[in-house]
């Protein structure tokens, strides 16, 4: 039996960066994700089509599951693919709508945001290609929701997610998988597994932290059971709906155990997590912190080391805010270096185009055109097989490539849960100040260009304007955005980068390094006169 529910919209349904985000208390609101998901269906046109639907396992997603399900039965969905356990990897979900070419997929994530009935909840929305939906779609799904006044769902029991099995209700198949199998096969084609089994196998030693999130069970299968690492190098492996209190963010400040056991003490060679959906990656060696742009630099310039990628690159892509190391690659390889705005929607426009091979962005998402994602597991197999390759400790990678290159030295500096009003007045002020800047910065930088970074798809000319304000100079950069992944209130980005050439010292601190173009960042924008802060609440 199908119900029609009558409720008033809400409206505040905005897709941001990454789909819908809330707070989990707010999400719970009576018919809140139902009136959503009645918007998301109706613009898809979901009839007779197959959907992939799965999440990060965060509390909440099972009872919003639950409800998906029944609206994609009303809906006359002809086939819904959902992972065990509601669980899906964000790159795995990826991997899964093209395989079964489904026509989109349902990501309950909030990505990296803590979980719980006090943390975040999300729901993110990916197209027939595997990636995000583009903005033309999310703002349309956005002007729907102020208008739905009523939903429709089957009156049906629960569909049990324990185990995987398939449920045929009223023409809709419902189809519980284990969403590890077909991922790690899909990794499997890429890399050696035998050559990073025998770096295992010779000594070599590594720390993988899960964060309690979703890229527990992929882990274990991955590298303990294939690759045979021992199951004490795994952390937090289990995923929880609350992520056992933690914060699933895989960088140093949240990552400080893993950070401790293999950069502080030097207990591992090698130390990687990842984070709520598995999508982004943190890359440690003994001794140091590999930053996501560095990381993502060395991959580009190893990447013919392993078999996936051994035919060369297309090209390769980063976020504008994410250093410029990857272009100094690009140049060296001879192959084209797009700059495009935050979030993976842009990337999966270029990838499905083929014209770039790998990609990423300086919030620790790195990825390749085997998924429409960025893909933590994936970018931690890419340095273990460079490792296997090279033979190298991380540090002398890092070092060999800086020498190569030279290092852009890079920081970024997030301003949290600031007032929105004041944030929103800062970026503007800073617009109208643009034309100044660089008259006003004369003898600290040498400004070659400051913009609000405007960016046209080069596949189907749509446009997103006002993606940032970059201050471009020759030795450095600074960049102010908002986020778009945020909850509560606005936090504001400052992004530095200053750039040491071949030949030039490589062995400073980022913060030492960085001093100069941090002390004018705060001060061209006025940053605490606006925020009320003198320092960030999280460098990265
Ligand atoms: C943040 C990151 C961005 C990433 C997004 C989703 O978005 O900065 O690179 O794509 O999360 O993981 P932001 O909050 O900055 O809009
Ligand atoms: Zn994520």
């Amino acid at each position: 039996m199908i119900l029609s529910v009558d409720a008033s919209p809400y409206l505040d349904q905005t897709l941001g960066t990454s789909g819908l985000r809330k707070p989990t208390g707010h999400a719970m609101q009576p018919h809140y994700v139902a009136l959503f998901m009645q918007a998301v269906f109706a613009e898809l046109d979901v009839a007779g089509a197959t959907l992939v639907v799965g999440g990060d396992g965060r509390y909440f997603n099972d009872e919003a599951i639950q409800t998906i399900l029944k609206m994609a039965v009303a809906h006359k969905v002809g086939h819904v693919v959902v992972g065990r356990g509601g669980l899906l990897s964000t790159p795995a979900a990826s991997a899964l709508i093209r395989a079964r070419r489904a026509k989109a997929g349902i990501i309950l994530s909030a990505s990296h945001n803590p979980g719980g009935p006090d943390g975040d909840f999300g729901i993110k929305i990916n197209a027939a290609h595997g990636g995000p939906i583009p903005i033309a779609v999310s703002d349309a799904i956005h002007r729907r929701t102020r208008t739905t006044s009523h939903y429709a769902i089957a009156d049906m029991p629960d569909i049990a997610l324990d185990r995987d099995g398939r449920h045929q209700v009223d023409g809709c198949l419902i189809e519980v998988i284990d969403g590890v199998t077909d991922y790690v096969a899909l990794l499997e084609t890429l890399f050696d597994f035998d050559r990073i089994a025998d770096l295992f196998r010779s000594g070599f030693t590594m720390r993988f932290d899960a964060m309690h999130a979703v890229t527990g069970p992929y882990a274990t299968e991955l590298f303990q059971r294939r690759l045979g690492l021992p199951a004490a190098s795994l952390m937090n492996q289990i995923p929880m709906p609350d992520f056992g209190g933690l914060h699933p963010d895989p960088n140093p400040h949240h990552a400080a155990d893993l950070v401790d056991f293999v950069a502080g003490r030097a207990q591992a060679d090698f130390g990687a997590a990842s984070d709520g959906d598995g999508d982004r990656n943190l890359i440690v060696g003994r001794g140091l912190v590999v930053s996501p742009s560095d990381s993502l630099a060395v991959i580009a310039a190893n990447a013919h080391l392993v078999p996936g990628y051994r035919g060369g690159l297309a090209g390769v892509a980063r976020s504008m805010p994410t250093s410029r190391a990857l272009d100094r690659v690009a140049a060296s390889l001879g192959v084209p270096c797009h700059v495009t705005p935050t979030g993976w929607k842009f990337f999966a426009s270029l990838l499905e185009a083929g014209l770039i091979t790998i990609c990423g962005e300086e919030s620790a998402g790195t990825g390749s055109n085997h998924v429409r994602e960025k893909d933590g597991l994936w970018a931690v197999m890419m340095w273990l097989n460079i490792l296997a390759e090279r033979r190298q400790p991380v540090a002398e990678i890092l070092r060999d490539h800086w020498q190569a290159h030279g290092r852009d030295y890079y920081q970024r500096l997030d301003f949290e849960e600031v007032d929105a009003a004041a944030a929103e007045d800062l970026m503007e002020t800073l617009r109208r100040r643009m034309p100044l800047l660089a008259a006003d910065l004369a003898g600290r930088l040498t400004v070659t260009e400051v913009n609000d970074f405007a960016y046209t798809d080069p596949v189907d000319g749509s446009m997103a304007t006002r993606q940032g304000v970059q201050i471009i100079a020759d030795e450095a950069r600074i960049v102010y955005r908002l986020s778009g992944t945020g909850t509560r209130g606005a936090t504001l980005r400052v992004y530095l980068e200053r750039f040491a050439p071949r030949g030039e010292d490589h062995r400073r601190l980022p913060a030492e390094a960085l001093a100069q173009v941090q002390a004018l960042a705060m001060q061209v924008a006025d940053v605490s006169r606006f925020t009320g802060r003198t320092s960030p609440s999280v460098i990265s």
